[in-house]
């Protein structure tokens, strides 16, 4: 049989930590390396994320990251991970379509070793959000900045600071609550409102960008190491500045190569003194008949 192992974080587990009080602690990852060091150091969920798109791709929003790209880097994901729970973003389009098409491009996530998908938007999402809890699959919601809809904010805006507007995110996330969500990511809202939504809601919110009272934090890793190229928004706390540590790195080496500094003999491979010594006495002319 099986051995069970305790220290995984599973869905129950993460509604459990809200009732305890516990903060939840999530990052996106990409790929080996990384899902594994953030494994190793206990982090709560690993969100594949679609910023995928912007942040290895090259992308210029998420919109553009496909079904495949998604469950590549899922892939990739899933191999480096023993207790965190991982969730996989679905990409634009994959859950706008039809129902059955939607629930199935959801499966090819859990195939692929996720534990979970993540979808953006409120109320009009609740009949996918039913099938997809009905495949067994559990969804976590994603309200305020959707960056899948930045065409219809007209760009990266903060969401939910007017009343009707926050009004309506207070209600997508009782109704995603009601639908089955087991959590939801708030992104860039007022800090009041993802407190009254974090009070108001039972399932745990992940918040980006929504302040200290959500009852969890999700970052991208390439923000929070320095290593994203470009704009940062300013809820990011940058912990390390990858970028200026890599760039040196790069520039030593080169210098090192150039200077013939690079390879030294610690790292380099050596022959025998004799097999040296019968290969400098060949001649050219002796051997060219094999
Ligand atoms: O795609 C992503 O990385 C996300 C998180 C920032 C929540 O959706």
């Amino acid at each position: 049989m099986e051995k069970i192992n305790s220290e995984k974080i599973t869905v129950p587990c993460i509604i459990e930590k809200k009732k305890k009080g516990e903060k939840i602690v999530c990052l996106t990852a990409y790929d080996y390396p990384t899902a594994k060091l953030l494994d190793e150091s206990e982090i709560d969920i690993i969100l594949v994320g679609d910023s995928v798109g912007n942040v290895i791709l090259g992308y210029s929003s998420t919109i553009p990251v496909s079904m495949e790209e998604m469950l590549h880097h899922t892939k990739a994901v899933a191999r480096g991970i023993k207790n965190s729970l991982l969730i996989a973003d679905m990409p634009y389009p994959s859950f706008h379509i039809k129902i059955e098409d939607s629930v199935k491009n959801a499966t090819r996530f859990i195939k692929a070793g996720a534990e979970g998908v993540k979808i953006e938007g409120g109320k009009k999402r609740v009949p996918v959000i039913k099938a997809m809890l009905d495949a067994e699959i559990p969804v976590m919601g994603h309200l305020g900045l959707t960056p899948q809809s930045i065409h219809k904010f007209g760009g990266y805006k903060v969401q939910g600071k007017e009343f009707d507007d926050a009004k309506i995110l207070v209600e997508d996330a009782l109704i995603l609550e009601e639908a089955g969500v087991f959590s939801i990511v708030l992104e860039s809202i007022p800090l009041e409102l993802a407190e009254i939504i974090t009070k108001k809601l039972k399932i745990p919110t992940i918040g980006i960008g929504a302040g200290p009272y959500c009852d969890g934090q999700i970052l991208v890793f390439h923000d929070l190491v320095g290593l994203s190229p470009g704009y940062l928004p300013k809820f990011v706390r940058k912990y390390l500045n990858l970028q200026e540590l890599i760039s040196k790195a790069i520039r030593d080496y080169s210098e090192d190569v150039k200077n013939g500094k690079f390879p030294g003999d610690s790292e380099s491979y050596h022959l025998k003194e004799e097999i040296k010594e019968k290969l400098m006495k060949i001649n050219l002319w002796k051997h060219t008949k094999r």
